[in-house]
């Protein structure tokens, strides 16, 4: 018989706080404290029953596929993607529905993602045995021998002997009973008649779609109107569509309660669901006095505790009993050891509410906001001023172009890079390189006009090349065009310089264009960045924006771009983030950052331990690039370093990278509003200036 091994892996593991959470959910946690996440574990543990690693199937939701898929590195076929989590009935018939296709008549094993058996080569051989009962139809369960009065897990009555498998006993299930009170569960386990429910179950494909078919009818008409394309596709509307008409329900509850064959075998097999920090205590090695401990720590005269601690931190503990102490960068739990089941409440109410973006909005005092909503009308204005005034005649017949500027107006040289069809060097500095010649069009750009390394580079300039302009709002750059008679063209003053890169950058794309020097149209990506106006703007619900800031919120960003083309976005989002929401952030590009930053992932979560990398993606990106992308997220998953990606919007090249560094100028914001801070002011920029004096680069 065909045999495939579907995994659940849908826990977040509540109870586990502070630290499983959305973003570190409980199967990748390496709770059996052997360094393997339980996930791995779990997939170690059933491949070899079904022969093969194509066999083994991943079911989980939209919001964790990512990195579930990364942290085994699965196939994408071999992952199951619920567009939202509906309990595990819904779950299983999704797989089943899916495994009904290739052959109706195989066994399917299910198993959860998040338990911990101690007895492996045991758990197989039970296996093996539901493997047989289930031949004959049966829907077959593990039960798990009590070990003490639980109230936290569901039990299972031991009926009649029904058969023998591999020469052990299967038993018809006389009854399931839902978690017991404190006495009920005692009487359970002195009966010696009651197992714990596992959750793992053995059934052939078309025996759970047809008890599915009986007692949830709802589920199975849905499940019979997918089409096998449909339930292994990725973000489709209309699977999204039908999986919310979905109730949710167990499949303890919904079908095995109510079905008749139900059958299950005994298990010795050192199972544990890892439930909760005191079952995390009960499944670690237990050193001197009881104590747990996962991380460094050190005691004294302390007994039956478990300590959980980030790397590179250290716990000390000092005459301490019964506790829980687990400490991770956000938040610190300690707890009586005996009451860890009731964490979940306390979690809630620990955890940071959701952000009142119309109360931060009062961070923007200086209405950073306003203007990137009206970056769109801004870079339509600089065509238009672009295109009033003829691209000067006496500039024509360059051959490459050196753009002077620095930070926020520094940039437009990075994108002309991009957008020209000549060598285009950004230069930021006081000297100039040797190159400036006669062939160089010289661009001095500077929002102020007063910024003292490009008036010096710029000046420098002008003694090797005749061919020069400027991009400004006014001050030095302009009263000396002026002077000299040197063509410039004049943008609005009164924004923040970064905030005013539709002017600085576009108002010249008509002059590049006149000089036939201009790759790509700009002017289609302008209706994209109306649409994400509408999108972004505050008060709009779902806004990509604001979820990024609130995922990025208390985090250290390392932005990764993969083409040239998006590597300035991502040089962008992490300037942006600097200066807008006040806090570090990095940047670097693939493929170089597969030879150095890779290798310094060993340290980064003992020294920056909430790094989070944020993928730049592109449709541009080079296929090795994606794959090194797909291998780069198991790496990071593997050193429990956070990530996210970001795909560009639009078609062409100027649409993919205006998209990306729009959406990051309103992450930035936001994001600032999360930290409490006015997204415009830039007092240390200004405060540098001043101290180094006016008048210097005269
Ligand atoms: C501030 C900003 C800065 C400036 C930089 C150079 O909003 O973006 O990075 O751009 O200090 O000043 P300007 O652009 O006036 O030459």
């Amino acid at each position: 018989m065909n045999c495939y091994a579907v995994i659940l892996a849908g826990g977040r593991g509540e109870r586990l706080w502070p630290v499983a959470s959305a973003k570190c959910p409980k199967p990748l946690l390496p709770l059996g404290g052997e360094g393997r996440s339980l996930l791995r574990a779990a997939y170690e543990r059933v491949a070899p029953v079904v022969g093969a690693a194509g066999k083994v199937y991943l079911v989980t939701d939209a919001g964790q596929a990512g990195r579930m898929r990364a942290a085994l590195d699965l196939p994408e076929e071999q992952v199951l993607v619920e567009p939202e989590g509906r309990n595990t009935a819904p779950a299983i018939g999704l797989a089943a529905a899916y495994l009904s296709d290739r052959d109706p008549r195989a066994a399917m094993i299910v198993l959860p993602a998040d338990h911990l058996v101690r007895k492996e080569e045991e758990f197989r051989r039970v296996l093996r045995a539901a493997l047989g009962a289930a031949a004959q139809g049966h829907l077959v369960t593990l039960g798990i021998r009590p070990t003490f009065p639980a109230t936290g897990y569901g039990y299972l009555r031991r009926g009649t002997k029904l058969m023998q498998s591999e020469e052990r006993d299967v038993f018809r299930v006389a009854a399931f009973a839902e978690k017991p009170d404190q006495d009920t569960a005692r009487r359970y386990v002195a009966s010696g008649e009651y197992s714990w429910n596992s959750g793992v179950f053995v059934w052939r494909v078309d025996r759970i779609l047809e008890e599915i078919d009986r007692h949830v009818p709802d589920l199975a008409k849905v499940l019979d109107d997918l089409s096998p394309e449909l339930v292994s596709s990725r973000g489709d509307p209309e699977l999204a569509r039908r999986w919310a008409e979905i109730v949710p329900v167990s499949v303890d509850y919904g079908v095995m309660e109510k079905a008749g064959d139900v059958a299950m075998i005994p298990a010795d097999v050192g199972w544990s669901d890892v439930g909760d920090w005191h079952a995390v205590w009960e499944a670690l090695q237990r050193g001197v006095g009881e104590v747990a401990s996962w991380g460094k720590h050190v005691g004294q005269d302390t007994a039956r505790c478990l300590v959980w601690t980030t790397p590179g931190k250290v716990v000390a503990t000092l005459g301490v009993q019964d506790a829980a102490v687990v400490d991770t960068p956000h938040a610190l739990l300690v707890a009586d050891l005996g009451r860890t089941q009731e964490i979940r409440a306390l979690a809630r109410e620990a955890r940071p509410a959701a952000p009142d973006w119309e109360e931060l909005r009062g961070h923007d005092s200086a209405g950073m906001l306003s203007v990137l909503e009206a970056f769109p009308v801004q870079c339509r204005d600089a065509l238009a001023r672009g295109q009033a005034a003829d691209a000067p005649e006496s500039l024509a017949g360059f051959r490459r172009v050196l753009c002077a500027g620095m930070g926020g107006s520094g940039i437009t040289g990075d994108l002309l890079a991009r957008l020209l069809t000549v060598e285009v060097s950004p230069h930021r500095g006081y000297d100039l390189p040797h190159t400036v010649d006669e062939g160089t069009l010289l661009v001095g750009i500077s929002y102020s006009g007063n910024t003292e390394e490009t008036l010096t580079a710029f000046r420098q300039g002008l003694e090797r090349t005749s061919r020069a302009m400027a991009i400004t709002a006014g001050g030095e750059l302009a009263r000396l065009c002026g002077e000299r008679g040197i063509p410039w063209l004049e943008i609005p003053s009164g924004l923040q310089p970064r905030a005013a890169l539709g002017y600085l950058l576009l108002s010249s794309v008509p002059w590049f264009s006149g000089w036939g020097v201009l790759r790509y149209d700009v002017g289609p990506a302008l209706k994209l960045l109306e649409d994400m106006a509408g999108e972004l703007a505050p008060g709009r619900s779902g806004n990509v924006a604001q979820q990024l800031a609130e995922n990025l919120h208390n985090c250290v960003p390392l932005v990764y771009a993969g083409d040239p083309l998006t590597s300035v976005a991502a040089f962008r989002w992490k300037t942006q983030i600097n200066e807008n929401a006040k806090q570090p952030a990095f940047w670097a590009d693939l493929p170089e950052l597969c030879h150095n930053e890779i290798v310094g992932y060993e340290l980064t979560q003992a020294l920056l331990p909430s790094a989070c990398v944020v993928f730049l993606r592109s449709s541009f990106d080079h296929p090795r690039v994606r794959a090194r992308v797909d291998i780069l997220k198991e790496v990071l998953d593997r050193r429990g370093l956070q990530h996210l990606e970001v795909w560009a919007r639009g078609e062409s090249p100027a649409e993919q990278l205006l998209s990306l560094l729009y959406l990051g100028d309103w992450t930035s914001a936001y994001l600032a509003l999360r930290n409490r801070v006015d997204p415009s002011s830039v007092q240390p920029i200004e405060e540098l200036k001043e101290r180094l004096g006016s008048g210097q680069s005269s």
